[in-house]
């Protein structure tokens, strides 16, 4: 499952979040909002509590239970993130899921429940990025 998503994280994904997902793809710079970073494993749409890792099993696509997958299947609008409902088969999805999940999320373990100064530490890295884009 991870292989097989790997390959289609190698296809599809990377020109945007990069080789070994850290979000700088050689499309990212051009991009507003950037691509993820997945290395950090913070994650914006998810029906968990603030700091904590979002939902995703990568057996069972449950809406309102999956908030990875439906991400990925209907893309994130105002943003650059496609949605890949048609592009790729649902298995293709999860597969691809598993892949960033298991191997690019590297600073925390996906199944840790993380604290809130987690986020607050992530969220001025990214208050420092906008700056440097003004
Ligand atoms: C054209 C560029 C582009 C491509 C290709 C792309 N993404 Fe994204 N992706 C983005 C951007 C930009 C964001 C951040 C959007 C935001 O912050 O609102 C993002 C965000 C995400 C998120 C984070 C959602 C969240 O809750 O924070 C996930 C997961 C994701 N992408 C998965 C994928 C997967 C899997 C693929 C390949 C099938 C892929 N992306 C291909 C641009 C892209």
């Amino acid at each position: 499952m991870i292989e097989a998503g790997k390959r289609v994280y190698f296809t599809k994904c990377v020109w945007c979040h990069g080789v070994d997902g850290a979000g700088d793809g050689p499309a990212a710079d051009r991009l507003w909002p950037r691509p993820r970073n997945f290395n950090q494993g913070t994650f914006k749409i998810r029906h968990t509590a603030s700091g904590e890792l979002p939902l995703f099993d990568a057996k069972k696509p449950i809406k309102g239970q999956n908030d990875l997958y439906e991400t990925v299947t209907h893309g994130l609008p105002g943003s650059a993130m496609p949605s890949w409902e048609g592009i790729l088969t649902d298995e293709q999805r999860l597969q691809v899921l598993s892949f960033v999940t298991n191997q690019l999320v590297k600073d925390r373990k996906f199944d840790d429940k993380a604290t809130e100064s987690q986020t607050v530490l992530n969220f001025d890295e990214v208050l420092k990025t906008q700056q440097e884009m003004r």
